[in-house]
């Protein structure tokens, strides 16, 4: 059987560099070897890419990083940061670059990457030029769900329920006074504040008078010009997971319970306290619901591949509310995209074989 050349693209710009080295390691050890002559790519945090040949284990400890130029690390310089400054030595690195990307001989990427210049399209536009597919949502799909404020514009335009918002810009040529005046006028306490572009919770903050709205919103400014405030939800925090092209199916739904006052970073990568209840216990006509609305977001957003769409369940209203969609979720195999498909029969291997196929399909398109 002829193997499929698959490469793994990990690490890379985002604050959540190490999230993608733990997706990228659990999917490069479940990964049928049989099946797939696998290539691993690691990006830098400063943006450097590198073929990388050494043990899995080292990527998931950052270690692949630090190893001498060699054999077992080099550059491939596509997107090196410290190329030439002038226009013409750009466009002729980016030439050789290209061409060195495509000796690879790749046949699939599978871009193993969260947040952004990874998961917001940028990474996604690069494969189609270079005409190569790729794992998991297009460029516009990408942007649109990284982009918090731009969601939120368009799920308003399609009449998915959703929390209350504002969005903030170019904070630091506001006063924090200007700000909280506003903010008061539209909501009452507490309100989320977050970057618009980024996740696993990083920058986030709930705030509970003036003087947390300040100091949230100018931590929320520091990952992203654009910040989003929302009115708080006290409900239930409710996942399912997507996979398709144009007929795309929902899993069983998740809970997640988390062990702090909200979902935050430390819950969702080193406390181990949060809880995930699968299937989550909300009655089978409310799972039917999760699983419409999961589907029609997902396609209103033109979405391929796979997605995690995540929402609250209000407590005082018992309504849905759409939270927000991931284009590529946190993929450990403990994670919950995977996890929700393993309780709905397609565990993990599969899962991945289904991913790679879908790519496959819609390049072809
Ligand atoms: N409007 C809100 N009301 C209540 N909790 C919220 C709200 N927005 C965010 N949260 C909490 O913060 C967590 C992270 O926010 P989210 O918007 O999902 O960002 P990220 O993309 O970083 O995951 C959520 O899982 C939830 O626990
Ligand atoms: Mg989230």
């Amino acid at each position: 059987m002829c193997k499929l050349n698959v490469m793994v693209l990990f690490g890379g710009k985002s604050k959540e560099h190490e999230v993608s080295l733990m997706s990228a390691t659990s999917m490069l050890n479940a990964m049928n070897k049989e099946k797939y002559e696998i290539i691993t790519v690691g990006i830098t945090r400063d943006g450097i890419w590198k073929k990388y040949k050494g043990s899995y284990d080292k990527i998931q400890t950052g270690e692949w990083e630090q190893l001498a130029e060699g054999e077992n690390l080099s550059f491939i310089s596509l997107l090196d940061d410290s190329t030439g400054k002038e226009n013409a030595s750009e466009i002729k690195a980016l030439k050789k670059d290209a061409r060195q990307l495509e000796n690879l001989k790749i046949d699939v990427v599978f871009p193993a990457l969260h947040g952004p210049y990874g998961e917001d399209g940028k990474v996604q536009g690069l494969l189609e030029i270079l005409g190569i597919p790729y794992i998991g949502a297009g460029v516009l799909s990408s942007a649109l769900a990284m982009d918090k404020a731009m969601l939120k514009k368009v799920f308003d335009a399609e009449k998915i329920p959703q929390a209350k918002y504002k969005v903030i810009k170019n904070y630091k040529n506001l006063t924090p006074d200007d700000v909280v005046v506003e903010i008061e006028s539209f909501f009452g306490y507490p309100v989320f504040i977050k970057p618009a572009n980024l996740g696993s919770s990083v920058g986030i903050s709930k705030a509970k008078n003036k003087q947390e709205v300040i100091s949230a919103t100018e931590l929320a400014s520091k990952y992203d010009k654009k910040v989003l405030v929302e009115e708080f939800i006290d409900g239930r925090e409710i996942e399912c997971a997507v996979l398709g092209n144009e007929y795309p199916i929902a899993s069983l739904p998740a809970e997640i319970i988390p062990s702090r006052e909200f979902y935050d970073y430390n819950d969702k990568y080193f406390d181990g306290k949060s809880k995930f209840i699968i299937p989550a216990d909300i009655g089978n006509e409310l799972i039917e619901q999760v699983k419409n609305l999961a589907i029609k977001v997902y396609k209103i957003i033109d979405c391929s591949g796979l997605a995690r769409v995540d929402f609250f369940l209000e407590s005082k209203s018992n309504r849905l509310l759409v939270n927000e969609i991931n284009t590529m979720p946190g993929f450990t195999e403990i994670s919950m995209y995977p996890k929700m498909w393993e309780a709905s029969g397609i565990n993990y291997e599969d899962l991945i074989d289904r991913l790679i196929q879908l790519a496959l399909k819609k390049h072809r398109l």
